[in-house]
């Protein structure tokens, strides 16, 4: 697999100077910016936010003002919200409820002001969600990420962290951030992953952080094998379930539920923007832990909480999810009937064994060009998937089908995906 991203944003160049009137030398901001920008339309992935207003009730439908004839109605293919939860009537109702009796922004820090009923209530419930003793709201699955990861390795002296190569990037900034030693292991690589423990000192605390759901490929980490590892070299484990909370197990508990790994995991991050339907983020660990990311977490304490409006919504939706597979087993089948379509027709479906459809196109220009077409001429919305989100040569189209995308969506999507891979001159590869 190529190596996955370099963080500089900017590549070591010589600062364009000019002389001042005053006769001094001067840093041309301007220039440094422009040329920032250039470079991203130069390799074909600058980007641009598509204005869309989603119809409530009536999801994947949405209306697009993008380009000069607008609204004009288009179908979402693209969105985090996978089970539809953001419109759910429980959801809807929750929300509204949570506005006229508590008002709108939560007035506050955890500590300071900011704490309500909801909050509590909703922390009781993902800690259950995942059988664990306590959790942490957060304002964002990134916050999360980035203020535990930083928090607990700075916690523990001369901790090593393991991390999958294909690693969010707010991973990767919570354990930038933390300033302890890394080792990166190649994805899922478990030999890998052990070959580099094993090089450590028995006594130096280890953490090992990976994914349960690749978002951008859809495959799935071996979790009990990670868990074996990390008993025999008595690290501790740390699984971001973003793409897997609300989806995967009997209850939604993700990854680790379904295969009854939840106990072998210290901490459990998610997010309530995705499959939740509506914002913020979250870790579930033992009371331990949970007390101590609370209580030294910058990232937790120095920071406004989640509205309470939002908070009520999260609790329906989890309560909801907590009692009814019935979305999930539709995301299910209607990933797996449009990765059936896209593979008849020759499309270069990647293989995922989750909910995500990833279609290859390996080149930067040419994904924004097919998204653009799907935009402007069959109201298709499908953002491209570009570096540094995935590896450069590996810049995609990644398809979220849902419990409403319906069977004619499909097949008016792969016939429109046809139809353009023909006219870019582009391979399609029907099975003999
Ligand atoms: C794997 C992973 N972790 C964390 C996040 C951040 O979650 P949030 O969108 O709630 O900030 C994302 C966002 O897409 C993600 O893909």
């Amino acid at each position: 697999m190529a190596k996955r991203r370099s963080l500089h944003y900017v590549t070591p160049q010589k600062l364009p100077l000019t002389g001042g009137a005053d006769g001094q030398t001067r840093v041309n901001y301007d220039q440094i910016f422009d040329e920032a920008i250039d470079r991203l339309h130069t390799e074909g992935r600058y980007r641009v936010f598509i204005d869309i207003m989603r119809n409530k009730g009536a999801f994947p439908n949405a209306r697009c003002f993008h380009g000069h004839n607008g609204p004009k109605p288009i179908t979402v293919w693209c969105s985090n919200d996978y089970l539809a939860m953001g419109q759910h009537p429980k959801v809807i109702e929750a929300m509204e409820n949570a506005l006229h009796d508590v008002g709108a922004g939560s007035g506050g820090t955890r500590n300071i002001g900011g704490n309500t009923h909801l909050h509590v209530e909703l922390e009781q419930e993902l800690a259950d969600l995942h059988g664990k003793d306590g959790a942490l709201l957060f304002t964002s699955g990134y916050v999360s990420n980035d203020a535990t990861l930083s928090t607990l390795a700075k916690l523990l002296p001369g901790c090593v962290i393991f991390s999958d190569e294909l690693n969010h990037a707010s991973m990767i900034a919570g354990i930038r951030n933390s300033g302890c030693e890394k080792r990166v292991f190649r994805h899922n690589d478990l030999e890998h992953l052990e070959e580099l423990l094993s090089a450590e000192d028995e006594a130096t605390p280890k953490l090992i952080a990976f994914e349960s759901v690749y978002s951008m490929d859809g495959d799935v980490a071996p979790v009990h094998a990670i868990c074996d590892l990390a008993e025999k070299y008595n690290a501790l484990t740390y699984v971001d379930e973003v793409h897997a909370v609300g989806m995967y197990g009997k209850r939604g508990g993700g990854i680790t539920e379904r295969d009854e790994a939840a106990d072998r995991i210290d901490i459990i991050e998610g997010t309530l923007g995705k499959a939740f339907g509506v914002m913020g983020g979250y870790i579930a660990a033992d009371t331990r832990v949970i007390d101590c990311i609370r209580s030294y977490a910058p990232g937790f304490i120095f920071t406004t909480s989640l509205s309470p409006v939002l908070v009520a919504g999260v609790l329906a939706a989890v309560r909801h999810l907590k009692g009814s597979s019935e979305e999930r087993d539709a995301q299910q089948a209607a990933a797996a009937s449009l990765k059936a379509k896209m593979r008849e027709a020759g499309l270069p479906v990647m293989d995922s064994t989750t909910h995500i459809v990833p279609l290859m196109v390996g080149d930067p220009v040419r994904a924004k060009k097919i998204s653009d077409i799907l935009l402007a001429e069959y109201g298709v919305y499908v953002q491209p998937i570009n570096f540094p989100t995935v590896p450069r040569g590996t810049e995609r189209l990644r398809f979220t089908p849902g419990p409403t995308h319906s069977e004619a969506m499909m097949d008016e999507l792969v016939a429109a995906l046809v139809e353009i891979w023909d006219r870019m001159d582009m391979e399609l590869r029907k099975a003999a």
